[in-house]
């Protein structure tokens, strides 16, 4: 089949180079002619496991191709995917303006029947938005369908979530149209379900706010066993065994970051006010999501007995491990606040540092772990990498100017660092602190 890729961001790019590698011919089209050069010189403009060997592969057999004429790739396909980016607005809803400018392009190309399939996250309605402006912009009285298929991928492991996704969503108004893409990923064998339009627009939106729901929600439970001696990694492993919860995305730390959580619960929000309803649920996801730096920033300053003066070291700036994203990385609210209370921070990340640096000139960068503990009054982990999970802390202790440890991300066994000799605070993990007991606890 022959399809049209429109933009090359995470998405776009992976779901091209998948499809073409599934035999399809594929037209990878961007705005950035240095993005098509590189794509078509076989370099990934992004950072992800697998994807330049199959970018090559594909290539080479001459299924991918990528251009910045959108306009004639579409006029050569039958399938075009909008995969353009939806960055927020600054009051929190996604900003259109790209979709809008495909749909106008392709609306202008039409010369056929075409699929117009959108798996860019958008708010319910967008496929209304993008069939009206194609019906405006067309020059010529083709016939087209618009299909929504959201997309499940995770950054770092994006390849294999486009080969192996939980599920396929395929949202359309038209059988004829959602049989010409179920045909396209009929060769992964994966549960599909179709939907009408706006039912496939809900599940994107739904399931991300879900995830970052389960998030908030363990995070709240962690403040609660903080004052009740309680350990959160214990209560979300028995809560995670009932099938029905489930285990993953219960980890207690520093919370949610990244392109697509805090952006979509907010765009989840703004859509469910728009049709008058009560959007207190997902504001309170992102209360409590904003709160887990400050709070976390304040057990440092409590320990060290303020911050003006102290040195911090931070392991891990990305928002998660095995990426360089730092798209609303916790590091950075938490390099912002150190700094507003006079600290001096130190930090290290595998991949990150350059982003951040272009942000945070005024803090040292460091080669690894040991150097970022030398001379630290405290040392926080931020982002889990592979390799934090092995250090050397008798070595780590010899270095720092006191031994204190915050873990953002509950990685360590509290019980060995203290055996250690290290002050050691995880996140929700009781942590030996004075316990605060309700008011009228007293006497009872
Ligand atoms: C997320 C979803 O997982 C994907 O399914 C979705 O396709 C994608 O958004 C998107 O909409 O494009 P991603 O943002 O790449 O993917 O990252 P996740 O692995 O989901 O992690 C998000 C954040 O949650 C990270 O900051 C992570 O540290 C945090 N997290 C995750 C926790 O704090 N606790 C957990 O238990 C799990």
């Amino acid at each position: 089949m022959k399809i049209t890729v429109a933009g090359t961001g995470y998405v776009g790019l992976v779901t091209g180079v998948v499809f073409a590698d599934l035999g399809n011919e594929v037209l990878c089209v961007d705005i950035d002619p240095d993005k098509v050069d590189k794509i078509n010189k076989g370099n990934s403009p992004i950072y992800e496991p697998g994807l330049d060997e199959l970018l090559q592969r594909n290539l080479e057999e001459r299924r991918l191709h990528a251009t910045t004429d959108l306009a004639g790739a579409v006029r050569q396909s039958e399938v075009v995917f909008i995969t353009v980016g939806t960055p927020p607005t600054p009051t929190g809803e996604p900003d259109l303006k790209y979709v809008d400018e495909v749909a106008r392009t392709i609306g202008a190309s039409l010369n056929g029947y075409k699929i117009i399939v959108n798996k860019s996250t958008v708010p319910v309605g967008t496929g209304d938005r993008v069939r009206r402006i194609i019906e405006q912009h067309r020059v010529e009285p083709h016939e087209f369908d618009v299909v929504s298929n959201p997309e499940f991928l995770r950054e770092g492991s994006a390849v294999h979530d486009t080969l192996f996704p939980d599920r396929i969503v395929i949202g359309a108004d038209n059988p004829r149209a959602a049989m010409k893409i179920v045909e396209i990923y009929a060769p992964l064998e994966r549960p599909m379900l179709i939907t009408n339009l706006p039912t496939a627009e809900i599940i994107k939106y739904a399931s991300n706010t879900f995830l970052a729901l389960k998030i908030s929600f363990i995070n709240a439970i962690a403040d609660l066993c903080e004052r009740t001696g309680a350990d959160v990694v214990q209560v979300a492993k028995a809560m995670g065994y009932d099938t029905r919860i489930g285990s993953a995305f219960l980890q207690a730390g520093l919370g949610f970051g990244g392109s697509c959580f805090p952006k979509d619960v907010r765009a989840f929000a703004h859509s469910v006010q728009r049709y008058d309803l009560d959007a207190t649920l997902y504001e309170k996801i992102l209360a409590i999501n904003d709160a887990r730096p400050v709070q976390f920033v304040e057990r440092i300053a409590q320990r060290l007995g303020g911050l003006a003066g102290r040195t911090v070291g931070l392991l891990g700036l990305a928002f998660k491990p095995n990426t360089d994203d730092i798209r609303e990385a916790r590091s950075l609210e938490i390099i912002r606040l150190l700094l507003e209370q006079g600290a001096v921070v130190r930090a290290y990340d595998p991949v990150a540092m350059p982003h951040v640096q272009a942000m945070y000139p005024q803090i040292t960068y460091c080669r690894n772990a040991y150097e970022v503990a030398e001379g630290a009054d405290a040392l926080a982990l931020i982002t889990e990498w592979n390799e934090f999970k092995q250090l050397n802390f008798e070595r780590i202790k010899a270095l720092m100017r006191q031994p204190n440890l915050f873990d953002g991300r509950n990685l360590y066994d509290p019980q060995r660092l203290q055996k250690l000799g290290f002050y050691y605070y995880g996140v929700g993990r009781a942590n030996g602190n004075e316990l605060t007991k309700p008011e009228d606890a007293e006497g009872i």
